[in-house]
Order: structure tokens, then C-alpha cells, then sequence
């Protein structure tokens, strides 16, 4: 599948993260997931994976309020200078170094008791792959929890009037990918959705902003005005609202007998 540079649209994805309740809505629902997660762990190694800059783990952080000392952190994000930013925001929530997954060779790799990939997998190469490497780095009793928008999802609408403009499929994978993925292991999953609004006042540039971080280098070839005009229906005022919902997977292997 298609790749997609988040360096190149990182304006326009703050923009979006600043104008929806995405992240908080998200945030909530690991959260009542993760209630008891502790147990009777003394430590929890998470891998937050396509950690972008690092602002929704620090938010998951701060509602966890797990002590420092049993948190260890291993980061993965494709753009280089996010990684960072990334890993010097989160870096009060543990107190030990924050590790890069690209660093160990591939065997050395730790496994993790929690995976966390929040809105990540729609731009894996192959998500089969991707999912099945996950796996292979989940500890027994992990949880891997993974966040996804479907085909129902009002930003995933405007991805499929895009690429139809363009007379292709939609070259991203999406919730329900991901769903086909998991059913082809042996897994509990359980499945959930977290509401959330994008809110932002209207104006040709703003709505822009979000096909940009949509569409990213797609942009440039698909007819400017019939994209555009697929916000007015969302018009409140003069502001654009979209109430839509993203789909949570908590994946665990099955119990042992
Ligand atoms: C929508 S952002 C989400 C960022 C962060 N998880 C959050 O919730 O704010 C998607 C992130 O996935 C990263 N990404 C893109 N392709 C990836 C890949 N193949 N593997 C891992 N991460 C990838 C992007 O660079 C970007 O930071």
C-alpha cells in the first residue's frame, strides 16, 4: 500500500489534532481499557508505535498516571525529528531511558507488555506484515491496543469521494482491514468505538487543511472544487462540525488452559 510522509504534513496535521476531539476521545477509551491493566505488574514495557511527536501518549500518560519508576518506553515513528520531540516530552513520565525500536538488531528486541498504535496502521506497507511483527513482540500477557478510523468514519468518506475522483481504490488500509487481519490469528480481540467531533471555522484554507493532511501528495491530482465542496453538508454556521467515531481494538492472546 502507499506510504505516506507525516513530515511533510505536519501544519496541517496539528491543525486537524487542534480542531477535534479525536485525541481526548481516544485517550478516554484506552483508558477504561487500561483501568486494571497494573495488576500485579511491577513493571509495563510499552511500545508506542507511529508515536508521530509524542502529544497523544503524553496525554494517555498524564490520565494513566502510572509511577515513573515501573514505565519503560520504547518509541517507533518513521519521521525522524518527530521521534525526538517525541521522546524528550515523554521522557518525565518514566524513569528510564527511552529506547528507539530501530536500535536493537531485530532478535534483541524486547517484547512488550502494552502496544500502543493510535491511528497508525492505515499507512503501513503491509499491514499483514506490520500486525504479525506487532504480535511477535506482545509478552503473553500483553494487550496490544490499536485505534482506527472505518468505512462509516466521515474522514474515511472523504478519502473514498477522493480516490473515486481518481479513479482508484483508497490506497490506505482502515478499520476494518485491520479487523480481517486480527481474525486470521488465534486472538481475543474486543472491539469498541470512541465518538469524537472535528470543529473549525469555515474558510477555503481551512478546509484545505484538512485535505492536505488527508490526501498529502494525492492532493496535487485530484479536481480541487468537487473535493471542497464535500464540507458543505457539514456546515454549522460559519463553522464546519463532524460528529463521527473511530473503532478501538484490544488484542490479548487467548488464555492458556
Ligand atoms: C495520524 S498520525 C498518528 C500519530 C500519533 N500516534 C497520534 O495519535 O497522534 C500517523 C503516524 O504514523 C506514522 N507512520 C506512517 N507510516 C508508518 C509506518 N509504516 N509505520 C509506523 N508509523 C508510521 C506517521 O509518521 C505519523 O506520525
Amino acid at each position: 500500500m502507499a506510504t505516506k510522509d507525516f513530515g511533510a504534513i505536519e501544519t496541517d496535521y496539528a491543525f486537524f489534532m487542534s480542531h477535534a476531539t479525536e485525541a481526548k476521545s481516544d485517550v478516554q477509551e484506552y483508558a477504561r481499557k487500561l483501568a486494571d491493566f497494573p495488576d500485579g505488574r511491577t513493571g509495563i514495557h510499552l511500545l508506542d508505535f507511529g508515536c508521530g511527536t509524542g502529544e497523544f501518549s503524553q496525554q494517555l500518560l498524564e490520565e494513566l498516571a502510572w509511577p515513573k519508576s515501573a514505565l519503560t518506553l520504547t518509541l517507533f515513528e518513521p519521521v525522524d525529528h518527530q521521534q525526538e520531540l517525541a521522546a524528550s516530552k515523554l521522557s518525565r513520565f518514566s524513569d528510564h531511558a527511552i529506547a528507539s525500536l530501530g536500535e536493537a538488531s531485530y532478535d534483541r528486541r524486547p517484547t512488550f507488555d502494552l502496544i500502543v498504535s493510535n491511528h497508525v496502521l492505515y499507512y503501513a506497507e503491509d499491514l499483514a506484515q506490520t500486525i504479525d511483527q506487532l504480535l511477535e513482540r506482545l509478552a503473553g500477557q500483553g494487550r496490544m491496543l490499536l485505534a482506527m478510523a472505518g468505512y462509516e468514519n466521515a474522514l474515511i468518506k472523504l478519502w473514498k469521494v477522493g480516490f473515486d475522483l481518481l479513479k482508484q481504490p483508497i490506497p490506505f488500509y482502515v478499520a476494518e482491514d485491520v479487523a480481517d487481519c486480527l481474525a486470521t490469528h488465534n486472538l481475543h480481540v474486543e472491539t469498541s468505538s470512541a465518538g469524537y467531533q472535528i470543529r473549525f471555522p469555515d474558510s477555503e484554507e481551512n478546509r484545505w487543511k484538512i485535505l492536505r493532511f488527508l490526501f498529502g501528495d494525492y492532493l496535487r491530482q485530484i479536481p480541487r472544487d468537487e473535493l471542497l465542496r464535500e464540507f458543505d453538508q457539514y456546515v454549522q454556521n460559519d463553522h464546519i462540525v463532524i460528529d463521527t467515531f473511530s473503532q478501538h481494538f484490544d488484542v490479548q492472546f487467548p488464555a492458556q488452559k
